[in-house]
């Protein structure tokens, strides 16, 4: 029987009011009346307001990497996730001594601060499929949990990612720090705010990604870009179901181990942006774009064998219900949103 409740743990969430930190926050909350999280965010890419209002809450804004936010970690933590990101390829090849900042060297803070700590029980770190998946425009394969990665990165946030993982098994096997490895696909769902935190150099800040692009531009009846002709695939995972991804990698990873938190199969771009648009029923067409110089990633999804079978983890939710559930909330919140995206008016004209 595999564990799912906190019970009356003690959690720490390093990035925890972004996309997927803000969603994990209040799941934790909300399915563990007795639990209390702490979220260490210095709103980077993320808007405060993406957090709920609870008492069981407490929010420290400031990056991982300061000493002041450190020396407020103490050896009475159950389980720390680190979901901190500079956000993303775009912003990281615009900027790559950000994206050591907040990236690799806030996972190599953090776990050098925790690692002689003995109440805690799991760390789970946030990698990213990309960073090991086979670049490839054949037909996709599955991608499991090997242990060894192409040298070659298209972006200093993929190398980032890969070197998080690097220190996860280095601390695990000199410090018996209990880390565990959650290997992500392409997250999509409510929560992903357009144009969230800080303007990071490049149009990206606004669109992040293809999926709540997608939807806006889907809403709002203007063309959709598909990217390398929309050719390239992706496996889409529902946001709930990471979060519950990682969740059982908190509760029933094997430290030192890597999962993949996946849907377990792709969808080709352009198939993705016409189930939005007809979801939607949207007047948006697409327009087919050429590759974009950097990205080589081609097709792929990831295995999710190992997963299911070690800590019981396991996709719920279709790509329909869960675009059905995005274009809902992001109907819903279009004003808060489209004010998001207008703190960066002065560095891009948004059409509307
Ligand atoms: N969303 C995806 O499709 C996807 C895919 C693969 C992996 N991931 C990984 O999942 C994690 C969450 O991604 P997301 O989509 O929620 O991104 P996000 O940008 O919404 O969240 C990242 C959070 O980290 C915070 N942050 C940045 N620098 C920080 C610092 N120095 N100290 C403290 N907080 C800091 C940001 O303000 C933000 O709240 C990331 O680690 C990302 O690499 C996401």
């Amino acid at each position: 029987m595999k564990e799912t409740k906190f019970n009356k743990a003690k959690v720490v969430i390093v990035g925890g009011a972004g996309f997927v930190g803000s969603n994990l926050t209040k799941m934790i909350l909300n399915n563990n009346p007795e639990a209390s999280v702490v979220v260490i965010d210095n709103l980077m890419s993320a808007e405060k307001e993406n957090l709920p209002v609870n008492e069981r809450l407490t929010f420290l804004q400031g990056s991982i990497t300061e000493d002041r936010i450190l020396e407020q970690l103490k050896d009475d933590i159950d389980y720390i996730f680190h979901i901190a990101t500079y956000h993303g390829n775009q912003s990281s090849i615009h900027d790559p001594l950000a994206d050591h900042a907040n990236n690799t060297y806030t996972t190599l803070r953090l776990m050098d601060w925790v690692k002689n700590f003995k109440n805690l029980k799991k760390l789970v770190y946030s990698s990213a499929g990309c960073s090991v998946a086979e670049k490839t425009f054949d037909e996709a394969k599955a991608t499991t949990e090997q242990e060894f990665t192409n040298i070659k990165h298209d972006s200093p946030y993929s190398i980032s990612k890969i070197i998080g993982e690097f220190y996860s098994v280095y601390y695990y096997n000199q410090h018996k720090l209990p880390t565990v490895r959650a290997r992500f696909q392409n997250v999509y769902g409510p929560g992903e705010v357009l144009g969230a935190g800080q303007w990071r150099g490049t149009a990206a800040t606004i669109w992040r990604n293809v999926t709540p692009t997608f939807v806006y531009k889907a809403i709002k009846g203007i063309d959709l870009p598909l990217e390398n002709e929309g050719v390239a695939s992706r496996d889409f995972i529902f946001v709930d179901d990471i979060c519950r991804g990682l969740i059982a990698c908190a509760l029933n990873g094997t430290p030192g181990d890597v999962y993949n938190i996946a849907s377990g199969k792709d969808i080709t771009i352009a198939e993705w942006a016409n189930l939005i648009v007809e979801i939607a029923g949207s007047t948006s067409t697409v327009e087919l774009l050429p590759k974009r110089a950097w990205d080589n990633s081609g097709k792929r999804y990831g295995s999710t064998e190992k997963s299911e079978k070690e800590i019981g983890f396991k996709a719920e939710v279709d790509y329909r219900t869960g675009l059905e559930k995005t274009i809902k909330w992001t109907k819903e919140n279009l004003a808060r949103i489209e004010s998001t995206m207008k703190k960066h008016e002065q560095h891009v004209k948004i059409e509307a």
